[in-house]
């Protein structure tokens, strides 16, 4: 049995430092969870202290996004670049997860809550993974190219904020990884690169749990706190999502997700908080 509380796992997988350690890490932190619940003795949350920002490899450099070298998607160069940014994006998710799970264990949930999260940290760490295996079979490796800094801000902006962070990180940026997925699942068919199109499609129908847990979850922080959920999330995303929602959406994998059009058709292309 484990000693550690849910929160102490958390916060070991935010303080590793390597890609490959977290993630496996963070596999064995869930299958230790979910093996205590099927056995009816729960692991308790518990409370801990996570870092402000997650332990991450000296490599890949952060760039600005401004400064990230852009390359044409058609080209093999291209097409690394996506998988690469794809890596940094599930890697970011991973952390997400477990510090949804870390920074908010003052807030009362139901186990299903953590249920929830720590599923959705495993699967982002198996994307992880299998992106990695992609860039590796082209002899490359998640490291090799910059990547965008300030993928954390979203975490930052909403640390103090439970309904934010929902609003936020499943329903607003995991929802648009729905829209632009099958996009990506376009350009690597074309260029018959089967290993990258089952890993996207692995990713595509997992992603639309966790932006449905987030849904289920804030919708559950609504009904608790007798909030109208539509306008608490229009108030929530306007005060802490730094840019418009930008159409085309994936309307019926966020429906699929619990996200109804009238959530997020008023936030697109509008200004949205302080920039
Ligand atoms: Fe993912
Ligand atoms: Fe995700």
């Amino acid at each position: 049995m484990s000693a550690q509380t849910l929160t102490e796992m958390a916060v070991e997988v935010l303080s590793t430092k390597d890609g490959r350690e977290k993630t496996a890490l963070s596999r064995r932190h869930a299958e230790t969870w979910f093996a205590a619940r099927a056995a009816g003795r729960d692991i308790p949350v518990g409370l801990a202290d996570p870092p402000l920002r997650p332990a991450r490899p000296d490599r890949p450099e952060l760039l600005d996004p401004r400064d990230v070298p852009r390359r044409r998607p058609g080209s093999p160069q291209g097409r690394l670049a996506i998988l690469h940014a794809v890596a940094h994006i599930e890697l970011n998710a991973v952390d997400l997860h477990w510090d949804i799970i870390a920074r908010f264990g003052h807030v009362p949930m139901p186990v299903g809550f953590y249920d929830d999260w720590v599923k959705s940290a495993d699967e982002e760490s198996k994307h992880f993974n299998l992106i990695c295996d992609c860039l590796e079979a082209h002899d490359s490796h998640y490291g090799a190219l910059p990547a965008h800094a300030g993928m954390w801000r979203a975490a930052e902006d909403t640390a103090s904020d439970l309904m934010g962070r929902l609003a936020v990180v499943p329903m607003v940026l995991e929802a648009r990884g729905l829209d632009v997925t099958p996009g990506m699942i376009d350009i690597f068919t074309k260029a018959g690169d089967t290993r990258a199109v089952e890993a996207m499609q692995v990713i595509y129908a997992e992603e639309v749990h966790h932006v449905a847990y987030g849904s289920k979850w804030f919708h559950f922080l609504c009904g608790r706190h007798d909030l109208d959920p539509k306008e608490v999330f229009h108030d929530l995303v306007r005060r802490y999502f730094h840019g418009a929602l930008k159409p085309p959406f994936n309307e019926e994998k966020r429906a699929e997700a619990g996200l109804p059009p009238d959530f997020y058709w008023p936030l697109a292309d509008e200004p949205t908080a302080k920039g």
